[in-house]
Formats: C-alpha cells, structure tokens, sequence
C-alpha cells in the first residue's frame, strides 16, 4: 500500500487525484466543520481558484493541489509540444498568483513544469500520464515526510503536558499526517501523553474549525482557546511547549506563518517555553534571505468584517469601518527553539544550521 492510500486509514484527504480519472478532489475546507463535501475539479483554473478562495489551504497542500493542477493542465493542453509547453506555463503563472507567502506552492508548479518540458515530445497520453505520477510522487513524498518530521520531533515534547498549537498544520494542510500535528501524533505513538490546546486563529478559523475537528477525530484531548487567552495562559504556566506549522523559512531561518505566530513566539520566548516550527525542507526558501523579503499576503478586509456561517456571511462591524488583513507574519530565527524538518532538527536556527539541515 502506498502513502497516498493511507497514512495510518484517515477517512478525509484535502486534495486526491482518484486513479483511472482526469479529475482532482478537493475537501472543501470553508464548510469544516459542519459539512465534508468533496469537490470535483477538472481545470487548472478551478484548482487556482480552490486553492484563492481557500477551499484547499495550509502551504504543503496547496504545493499538491498546484502539481494536480498543472496535471489537469496536461490533460488539456494542444498535442503539438510547443504549444503543450506554451499552455503549461500558462498554467503555472496561473497557479503561483493564488498565494504568495507558502513557498511549496512555487516549489510544485515548478517541478511539475520542469517534468512537463521533459516529457513535452511524448504522445499525450503518455505525457499527461507521466505528469499524473510525478504529481503523485510530490503528494506521497510529502505523507512521508511528514511521518519522518514527527519521529524527529518526539524527543522535543515532554512526557506529559499541554501544547498549544495556531492555526492549522495538520493532516488538512498537508498530503496527510502534517507537520505541526504530524509531530504530536508521533509523540503520541511514542506513548507522550499530550493535551493540546487550539487557539481559534482569527479571521479564518482554521484553530477552531479544522485543528480541533481533526484532532477530536483522531481522539486526542483538544480544547478551543480564543487568540487573546494565550498571554494569560502562558503567565498561568498553563503551556508546556508550542508546536506551529511555517509557510516559508527564509536563508536565515525567519519563518512566515500564519497571522498570530510571532506573538505567540515573543510570549513563549519571555515564559521560557519551546517554541518548535515544523515543515519539510520544500518550505525552505534559500533565494530568500531573510525574513523582511517574504511576500506577506494580504487578504481582503471583509474576511475580518464578516463571519464565515453555514447560513451565509455575518457581518461583525459597522458598515462601512474597513479591516486590515496581513494573513501571515514572520518570526525571527532567535525566537525559534527548534526547526523540525524531514531530514533532522536545526536547534538553535540560523543560517548555519539551517544550511546544514537542506544540505541533508
Ligand atoms: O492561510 P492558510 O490556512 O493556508 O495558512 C497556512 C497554514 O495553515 C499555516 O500557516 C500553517 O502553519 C502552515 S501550513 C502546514
């Protein structure tokens, strides 16, 4: 059995390619967590527009969602390998736009045209057939790399305690398993016996939607904290260590992640708690060399004025007040107590040992 068929038999995947199809699957995670539906998308315009409009979201994720995109692109493309590379590239600048800061968004589009190039001369079935595998491969390599993240992280969190995470870093952001929730599903194999604590992640909701409904799915111990709870739980001591996902990791080994992290840096930073960051080395960006290059993606305001429902949008302001919405933030490598990756720990994180951990 492959990864992509199961990554220890999870009854939901963000993104799949069923076999024998020309379709990707998409989990609709802006319904999360009061419906599971699965969409069908059969363009590389509507996989662009799933992954803009945040039905597929977590940077891993859409790294895969894009190379099943540049598929569909294949699929569709003109016979004639000019012109099949023409309409490849076209994919791809298509695909990158959608969102800025997550790095492995980049990273798969560009292996899958590389591939594309590669096997341009092939009949097209064949071509498209081969890019369906190497998509494939980025999908399975990245379960995997998840799993070796979390066996390198165990020896990081204690036996027993209460972790907070933000955001959302698991097996919904990733091919499966995640980074962030990857590790504490190791240290729970390895018998850790952890609390964890959610913060809600504001405007989106990806703490309290989609962290707490897969954990409470897998039956860990999970608790909601609303954004403005961690300052006092942290002076309360009520937080043993924090584990959050990255969407870059600049040369330097400054990190972007979701709105919210470089608070929660800063306050475990001044309470003497682990602050540990885990993704796989595709969210290295060495071209980037520090933290203040990372495109920071700004999102529109009425995502903040207005609550997301099954019934509609709410709107919290009065009409007319608009809303800033940076969707990411970047701590500095110094706030960082450990980077885990795929192929081992950077502890303390610099451009040293960052280098080293990429080098393998
Ligand atoms: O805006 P999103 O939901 O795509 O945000 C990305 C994230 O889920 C996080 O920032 C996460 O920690 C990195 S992705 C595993």
């Amino acid at each position: 059995m492959s990864a992509l068929d199961s990554w220890d038999s999870p009854a939901y995947s963000a993104v799949s390619f069923p076999s024998g199809g020309a379709v990707a699957k998409v989990l609709d995670q802006r319904k999360l967590p009061w419906t599971e539906t699965y969409d069908t998308v059969s363009t590389w315009q509507d996989m662009a527009e799933a992954i803009l409009t945040m039905r597929v979201r977590g940077a891993p994720a859409i790294g895969v969602a894009a190379a099943y995109g540049m598929v569909l692109a294949a699929f569709t493309a003109p016979r004639e390998p000019e012109l099949f590379i023409r309409a490849m590239e076209e994919a791809a600048r298509g695909l990158v736009v959608t969102r800025p800061t997550a790095v492995n968004l980049a990273w798969a589009v560009e292996h899958l045209l590389a591939h594309a190039r590669k096997v341009a001369g092939e009949e097209p079935v064949r071509r498209s057939a081969s890019c369906l595998e190497r998509a494939r491969g980025i999908h399975e390599d990245d379960i995997a790399a998840c799993k070796r993240m979390g066996e390198h992280g165990v020896a990081l969190f204690p036996d027993e305690g209460t972790v907070l995470t933000h955001c959302n870093a698991g097996a919904l952001a990733t091919g499966g398993y995640g980074t962030a929730l990857g590790l504490l599903r190791a240290a729970r194999e390895h018998g850790k016996k952890l609390r964890v604590l959610a913060s809600e992640t504001r405007p989106y909701l990806q703490g309290a939607r989609l962290t707490a409904w897969e954990l409470a799915k897998d039956g860990f111990d999970v608790k909601i904290v609303t954004d403005n709870m961690v300052g006092h739980l942290f002076a309360r001591k009520l937080v043993s260590c924090v584990v959050v996902g990255a969407d870059r990791v600049a040369r330097n080994g400054d990190v972007a992640n979701k709105i919210g992290t470089y608070g929660l840096a800063c306050l475990a930073h001044m309470h003497g708690v682990r602050m540990i960051v885990a993704a796989p080395v595709s969210t290295v960006d060495l071209a980037t060399p520090n933290g203040d290059a990372i495109p920071i993606e700004h999102r529109p305001g009425s995502e903040v004025t207005e609550i997301a429902l099954p019934s509609g949008h709410v709107s919290i302001a009065p009409e007319g007040v608009g809303a800033l919405h940076p969707a990411f933030d970047v701590t500095p490598a110094r706030l960082v107590s450990a980077f885990v990756t795929e192929r081992g720990v950077a502890s303390p994180l610099d451009e040293a040992s960052l280098a080293k951990l990429v080098a393998g």
